[in-house]
């Protein structure tokens, strides 16, 4: 963990710059740009909740944006950390923030689309392990959600 306290808030306005701006650093795992266009136009949306890591000079250094897909499910649409400040706990606090936030309001299960292992790209495993060291289950594989890539769908009993 880091020696700087990090703070973690949702953000109730700028989300898609703020998104565009951290997604852009994260150029190793997103390098297409319309993708990264549409996970700016999702957090602005109503039902998009965004929560931002910034640490004590307000600099931001991680980003989640969830939904409600159900009643009992929410869904981490796209979180990124700045790499320079990966492997700090950063991004397991953002996931910790918005599973509590996901449990007070009623849901039981946490999922997210994410490449699938079966891509065996290394940018992408590294977030696979990521959300398996945060209790997260692999529950299905799809090779045509997206193009040219496998989706693996994960999910986490959160309550
Ligand atoms: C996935 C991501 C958000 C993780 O953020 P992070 O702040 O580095 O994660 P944490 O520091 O909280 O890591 C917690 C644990 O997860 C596992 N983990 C995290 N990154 C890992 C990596 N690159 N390789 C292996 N395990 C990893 C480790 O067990 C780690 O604990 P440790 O550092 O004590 O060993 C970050 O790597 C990232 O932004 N990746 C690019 C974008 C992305 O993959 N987004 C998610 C899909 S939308």
């Amino acid at each position: 963990m880091m020696n700087n306290p990090i703070k973690i808030k949702q953000i109730f306005e700028n989300q898609e710059k703020l998104v565009g701006d951290l997604l852009h650093a994260s150029c190793d795992y997103f390098s297409y740009e319309p993708t990264i266009q549409e996970y700016c136009s999702i957090s602005n949306s109503k039902d998009c909740i965004t929560f931002v890591a910034s640490n004590e000079r307000n600099e931001n250094l991680g980003v989640l944006c969830k939904k409600m897909t159900t009643e009992s499910t929410s869904e981490v649409i796209v979180m990124s950390v700045n790499p320079s400040y990966r492997r700090t706990g950063i991004g397991s606090l953002l996931l910790s923030t918005a599973e509590s936030e996901s449990i007070k309001n009623g849901n039981v299960y946490m999922m997210a689309k994410i490449i699938g292992p079966s891509q065996k790209s290394p940018p992408a495993l590294n977030t696979y392990n990521f959300f398996l060291k945060q209790n997260y289950c692999l529950l299905a594989e799809y090779d045509f959600i997206w193009q040219d890539c496998y989706c693996g769908i994960i999910a986490k009993q959160i309550c």
